[in-house]
């Protein structure tokens, strides 16, 4: 019945006269376009702030769940849905996209495009994506191999693809594309394994190749594709086109229809540590900048540097977002940008002028900037030039991709702000081995010594994280929600004096726009951290949201759900909505297998060798997020064939990559050896002190130990 049901409604849907196209008009206006959801950041501000107020200050309470849509996976889950006329769309693991009935969660298509499974080893971040674009009847998706792909809107079949990148590179795609003016335009992941950042555009109708911006300088020996890459190359030195550079835009394109104007947030270096890249120093453009290029041609326009020389992984990849504010007497369109380094940047869109960097978190890398030229103080001994140095924000950044909001009735930025350091201890250029499938970050953070002495570091100044409430005019916090863990969700505003966000925690809250008040909690069974949105159908006002741990931040800290996590799902909520979701399967922990013999020394090089090459996606010190299994709980099946999987590629299908390229079995045997210690060590824990365990073993809690189990982890970039 169900089906049937759902049949006619696919094909009510797929008439081609009900799916009213989303033209250039359309997206123009779509602020005022309250029902809908149009691009990734609702609309070109990118300022994620709905103006509906149905749900509001004094309804809120009454808001309730009315309906769950489950997905088959429990990988990460950090789309963006789009809304348009009734009818969601959103990505998940391995570019499946999926589209639902707005109203009601109804399944109405599912397109799964086939992505090798042993692209897994590239993508830097998990195999996630968070989200699409439209444009006509179509919309349009970056895939982790490379491909741009447009999916029709009504029966969600493919209608065309183009390869992006070059598949014999490390690249992978995560971000949304965008659309403006008949072209798609999409950028690229990969820094970490050594590729050169780039944006490219391609005619929405066709899939046709538009132009292509270089965010690096290639190899001046085959010539430069541009005069700005001309200019670029004279503040690089060395030979960095060896490792490809970096600056690759993962995640925050913006057009501005004011200015006809495209902003691509640039990302860090490659590798990391800048005595490798460039010896000679340099500000090594546009590495960590924000560069305005001509939308229907690529051509530079102009570019202001946050962190020139950048050393600490500190990308410019995150949300842009445009605003007028008042400024000194007079309204000022600007560019509001809270990046991993640490300040919120105000720029000026007419000239990428700096207007304001101040911090919004901890930061000890510089100790402000200098306005008239826009140059940061850089703090002597923080770039850990042979001496390793405790930095903050870490490689995670004090604001990560999670998005954030603004709106334009409280005029406040809110960000989902995260308060860490992080060690960093040099790999001497001179020791340095680039390894084309795995991380090239040009520091150490894989030895015993390294992992003690963070500890000690990160036990005098514990992770913090909060919704921070920022007055872009007065250039301070407003105010601060604290959370009690890190990693939390991205950040919704709406018209009703509204800020929706997720947290690691397990909870979706409603807090008072203007004073930060905590005024709604809804126990979402897993942790949240893709960015809501609100809209609206048969003038009922709906806040969804994906849910689901995954992705490089929560991969690698590692801590699954207390209960487990069930698979993801998209959540949507309206004012008396009464779903509830079903409880979860309680997680299985069987008993690990006898410890195999080994020496102290076997199970160091084994801790070494996992983390280095395996706390990326199964958590640090083998604590696992839920998302990727948790070795401290394999199966017996998997012990047996533990070597297999690793060096043979027994789970490749499954997205577990192979290693034989720089393990042998000797090693993958101490890798074994030390897993199973941490099991037996976490099995023991657990009889011990049984739930209270699992408990303090997911909180950021303020005890020592926690503390020091939490930060026992290896950082990457996202
Ligand atoms: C890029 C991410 C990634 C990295 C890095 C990685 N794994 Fe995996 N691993 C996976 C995924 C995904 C699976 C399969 C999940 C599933 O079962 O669906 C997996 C599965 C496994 C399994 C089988 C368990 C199971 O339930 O499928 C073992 C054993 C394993 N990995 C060990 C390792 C070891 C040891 C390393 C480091 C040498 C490592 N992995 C590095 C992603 C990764």
């Amino acid at each position: 019945m169900r089906s049937l049901l759902l049949l006619t409604l696919a094909c009510f849907l797929c008439s081609p006269a009900l799916a009213k196209p989303v033209t250039g008009e359309r997206l123009l206006a779509a602020d005022r376009d309250a029902d809908n959801w149009l691009s990734h950041g609702r609309d070109y501000s990118e300022q994620r702030y709905s103006p509906l107020a149905e749900v509001n200050a004094g309804t809120v309470s009454e808001l309730g769940l009315a309906w769950y849509f489950e997905t088959d996976t429990r990988l990460g889950l950090q789309t963006t849905p789009l809304v348009i006329d009734g009818v969601m769309y959103f990505t998940g693991a391995w570019n499946t996209a999926w589209a639902l009935d707005a109203a009601s969660g109804e399944l109405l298509w599912k397109f799964d495009p086939d992505v090798a499974r042993s692209k897994s080893i590239t993508a830097c971040c998990g195999a996630i994506n968070r989200g699409l674009a439209a444009w006509g009847d179509l919309l349009f998706m970056g895939a982790l191999d490379g491909r741009l792909i447009a999916i029709d809107r009504s029966t969600g079949q493919m209608r065309w693809s183009t390869q992006t990148t070059d598949p014999a590179e490390p690249y992978a795609i995560t971000g949304a594309p965008r659309v403006a003016r008949g072209k798609v335009f999409i950028g690229n992941g990969g820094s970490e394994f050594g590729t050169r950042g780039y944006v490219s555009a391609y005619d929405a109708a066709t899939g046709e190749f538009a132009w292509r911006f270089y965010t690096v300088p290639g190899n001046p020996a085959d010539g430069f594709e541009n005069e700005a890459m001309a200019r670029a190359a004279e503040t690089w030195s060395g030979e960095w086109w060896r490792y490809g550079g970096g600056g690759t835009v993962w995640d925050s394109i913006v057009y501005d229809p004011e200015f006809n104007q495209l902003y691509l947030g640039v990302g860090n270096g490659a590798p990391h540590n800048r005595r490798i890249r460039s010896p000679g120093g340099g500000d090594n453009l546009f590495l960590t900048s924000i560069v305005a290029v001509d939308p229907d041609t690529g051509e530079y326009l102009w570019h202001y540097q946050q962190v020139p020389g950048e050393t600490w992984d500190y990308t410019a990849s995150q949300q842009m977002t445009l605003a007028e504010i008042p400024w000194e007497g007079a309204p000022r369109k600007v560019i509001l940008h809270a990046p991993k380094a640490g300040f919120v940047y105000i720029i000026d869109r007419a000239t990428g002028k700096l207007l304001s960097a101040e911090p919004y978190t901890t930061v000890t890398w510089a100790s402000g900037y200098d306005l008239d030229s826009g140059r940061p103080r850089e703090n002597p001994g923080q770039d850990y030039a042979g001496e390793p140095a405790m930095v903050f924000p870490s490689a995670m950044g004090g604001h990560n991709w999670h998005p954030m909001a603004y709106s334009p009735d409280t005029g406040l930025l809110y960000i989902p702000e995260l308060d860490m350091g992080m060690l960093y201890d040099e790999i001497a250029p001179i020791d340095y081995r680039h390894l084309k499938r795995h991380y090239n970050t040009g520091y150490e953070m894989s030895h015993e010594s390294y992992s003690q002495r963070f500890t000690q570091a990160m036990l005098r100044h514990l992770p913090k994280s909060h919704l921070l409430a920022w007055d872009p005019v007065r250039q301070q916090a407003a105010w601060k929600l604290p959370h009690p863990n890190i990693h939390n969700g991205g950040v919704l505003a709406t018209g009703g004096n509204l800020v929706f966000q997720g947290t690691s925690d397990g909870r979706f809250i409603a807090v008072q726009a203007d004073n930060g008040e905590l005024l709604w909690t809804f126990e979402a069974l897993n942790s949240v951290m893709a960015g809501p949105v609100s809209y609206r159908v048969n003038g009922e006002q709906y806040i969804a949201v994906a849910v689901g741990r995954g992705g490089a931040l929560t991969m690698n800290t590692g801590r699954s759900y207390p209960t487990g996590n069930p698979n993801n799902r998209i959540m949507a909520f309206k004012l008396g909505g009464s779903a509830a979701l079903p409880a979860t399967p309680a997680a299985e922990r069987p008993a690990p297998p006898p410890q195999p013999e080994a020496t102290a020394a076997d199970l160091e090089q084994g801790r070494t060798a996992f983390n280095r090459y395996c706390a990326r996606c199964h958590g640090a010190d083998v604590v696992g997020d839920g998302s990727i299994p948790d070795l401290r709980y394999l199966p017996a099946v998997w012990h047996e064939n533990f070597s297999a999987v690793v060096l043979e590629g027994l789970m490749e299908q499954a997205g577990m990559p192979r290693f034989d390229d720089v393990l042998d079995s000797a090693q993958v045997g101490q890798i074994h050896a030390y897993v199973i210690a941490r099991a037996h060590e976490d099995h023991a824990l657990r009889q011990e002190q049984g739930w209270l365990a699992a408990i303090k073993d997911y909180a950021t809690d303020i005890s020592a130990r926690v503390a020091a189990w939490l930060v026992r982890f290896q950082v990457r970039d996202d």
